[in-house]
């Protein structure tokens, strides 16, 4: 039988590590007259709702929209490993968890040029996680070089993951076009997961405004879902307000809320949440 992950395999900003237990209670729930089919993750990210998703009903198609081509990362962990050896090597001698000397930092990014050069794929996520300080992302060298090093490095290296994507159908596309492609089929459950609004947006490719936020909400008319925000968004409570003044449908009524309250440090925090309907 083949592995559950309970976090994907290697680090993925916003992965909904977090709620991957009360979302495999709510796909249960929502198949309990095994109605579901089909299963698209619009919003793959690292997969791991996707991976999930498989692991609870294998009988059902599951594609996995992975528009960060988070795949490619997985497949070349042998890679990103060798150049973690060497970069832990090059740092053995600084303090952990402090900033790097400026002397070895040289040495650090020489020897990221070179993989690039003679290897070609470099996964710049992953390595920023053990050179960058804590949340700090960069997506090329010249990202990354411009910042300060930490030795944060790695101590272990990642498990290779080959079966994470297993049963997977794997595609990227504009969340839309795929949206288009299934809104019509019997049995489809989208997985609705899209870059929040007021969250550190660095390690996506693009910018989400209100507007393409909104637009999103248009997945969810008529649909069955499994939907993911924060309060930080507000966008339960617009939609309510809405409901509750004007008498406009919401797509939310009728749905189940789980919350999940996230204290960031002693000044407070937010709540995510998951709204699913069948
Ligand atoms: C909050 S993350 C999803 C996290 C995922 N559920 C997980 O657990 O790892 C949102 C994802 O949507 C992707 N994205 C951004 N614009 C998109 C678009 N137009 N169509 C599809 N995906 C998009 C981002 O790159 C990011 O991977």
């Amino acid at each position: 039988m083949s592995r559950i992950y309970k976090a994907a395999p290697l680090p993925f900003q916003g992965q909904k590590r977090f709620f991957v237990e009360s979302y495999k209670k709510a796909l249960i729930e929502m198949n309990q007259t095994k109605e579901i089919k089909i299963i698209v993750d619009l919003f793959g990210g690292s997969g791991l709702l996707s991976h999930t998703a498989k692991q609870v009903l294998p009988e059902c198609q599951v594609i996995y929209n992975d528009f960060d081509n988070y795949h490619q990362r997985i497949k070349n962990i042998p890679k990103t490993n060798l150049l973690l050896e060497d970069l832990r090597e090059l740092a053995k001698d600084e303090p952990q968890d402090k900033r790097i000397s400026d002397a070895v930092k040289a040495r650090l990014e020489d020897r990221i040029r070179a993989e690039e050069q003679k290897v070609g794929y470099i996964d710049y996520i992953t390595i920023s996680g053990s050179l960058l300080f804590s949340g700090n992302y960069a997506n090329s060298f010249e990202e990354l070089a411009k910042q300060r090093f930490y030795n944060t490095v790695r101590k272990s290296n990642y498990e290779p993951a080959d079966g994470y994507l297993e049963g997977l159908d794997i595609l990227r596309q504009d969340y839309r076009v795929l949206y288009e492609r299934y809104k019509n089929i019997e049995g489809v459950v989208f997985i609705i997961d899209p870059p929040y609004l007021s969250t550190d947006v660095s390690t996506y490719s693009n910018y989400w405004k209100l507007a393409d936020y909104l637009d999103v909400l248009g997945t969810l008319k008529g649909s069955s879902f499994v939907y993911f925000t924060s309060n930080k968004s507000q966008i339960v409570e617009l939609l309510d307000w809405f409901n509750i003044n004007y008498n406009m449908d919401s797509p939310f009524t009728g749905a189940k809320r789980v919350e999940r309250r996230n204290v960031v440090n002693n000044q407070g925090g937010y709540t995510d949440i998951m709204m699913y309907k069948r």
